[in-house]
């Protein structure tokens, strides 16, 4: 039935326009046929051009960190504080993110050596400190406040005017917000980084959000036991709450270093050079940075880096 009715069709085309001009139609609908046809082949290889890009974009900004792996503590010190004494040269006033505990001490002390030898210059250096605990005054042998003076700023030629910590005591509401004002006027240009057990940065305990600028921090029970060693052992005085850059804030800075020594940092170091991101797991916000990050860590923080077992 339908086929009769197609054949009808074919001849009323013939009874109407001839056979020629017929012919000449079918040549101009197959060439339009032609042309859709092409131009659907080059909509896909525009899309296959898109994804290709997006993907190399996506891979290049995981190759944003570079790993460096030293042999031991000393050398790991070494490495980072040649990338913050090159930066130093380069830029005299460069603003500089600090952070405390035991991680950074090796890095200071080479930091002082290169600044009394006059390789380097504090003087017009500026520094912002991550964190400081509360409830604590900042004269308390175990502030952040007094670390840095302790470790750091005491022995090298920093106007102390240009040092800045949070501070934990007093108006707090009002301390969260002038730090992170002064943080949206002042860029660090490199932001050095411990990492905790948990894999915390700051005192950004897992969970928090990654968009969080400064704020006050419940800190986590295992936070609270690792630094009891500051405290005589005795987790009773540790300080439960502390004001603490965002990660946010982190984010923001130009460079990031990251330094990591001892097998009980290599689940954290792990984490961070698979790729991964996730709000659980702190140090993995790293991967979301755009600028660069150096990832500087001993061989037993290394210890579990599955690109490095595969090597
Ligand atoms: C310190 C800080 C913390 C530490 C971390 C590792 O300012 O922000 O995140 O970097 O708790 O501490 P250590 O180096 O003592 O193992």
């Amino acid at each position: 039935m339908n086929k009769e009715k197609g054949e009808e069709e074919e001849l009323v085309n013939i009874d109407e326009k001839g056979n020629y001009e017929n012919k000449e139609k079918k040549e101009v609908r197959k060439s339009k046929q032609n042309l859709k046809l092409s131009n659907l082949l080059l909509l896909i290889l525009l899309l296959i051009i898109i994804i290709v890009i997006y993907l190399i974009y996506k891979y290049k900004k995981k190759c944003h960190i570079e790993l460096i792996i030293a042999n031991n503590y000393e050398e790991m010190s070494k490495r980072a504080a040649d990338i913050i004494s090159k930066l130093i040269k380069e830029n005299p006033r460069a603003i500089l993110g600090l952070a405390t505990g035991s991680t950074p001490i090796g890095l200071y002390q080479e930091l002082i050596k290169q600044n009394k030898n006059k390789e380097i210059s504090f003087k017009n250096i500026t520094t912002y400190n991550l964190d400081e605990y509360c409830d604590i005054p900042q004269s308390h042998q175990q502030s952040y406040y007094s670390y840095m003076q302790e470790n750091f700023f005491k022995y090298i030629d920093i106007n102390p005017n240009n040092t800045h910590l949070p501070k934990g005591e007093g108006n707090i509401e009002l301390n969260v917000k002038n730090y992170e004002e002064a943080l949206e006027k002042h860029k660090i240009n490199l932001q050095l980084l411990g990492v905790g057990r948990n894999s915390h940065i700051g005192f950004n305990e897992p969970g928090t959000h990654f968009d969080l600028g400064v704020h006050v921090v419940k800190l986590d029970n295992k936070t609270i036991q690792d630094n009891s060693r500051f405290f005589d052992n005795d987790i009773s005085r540790v300080p439960k709450k502390a004001i603490t850059m965002g990660i946010k804030n982190i984010l923001d800075a130009d460079t990031i270093i990251l330094m990591a020594n001892g097998t009980n940092k290599a689940e954290a170091v792990k984490y961070v050079m698979s790729g991964i991101i996730d709000e659980n797991i702190p140090v993995s916000s790293l991967n979301t940075h755009k600028g660069k990050v150096y990832v500087i860590v001993d061989k037993d923080a290394a210890s579990k880096i599955e690109y490095n077992k595969s090597n």
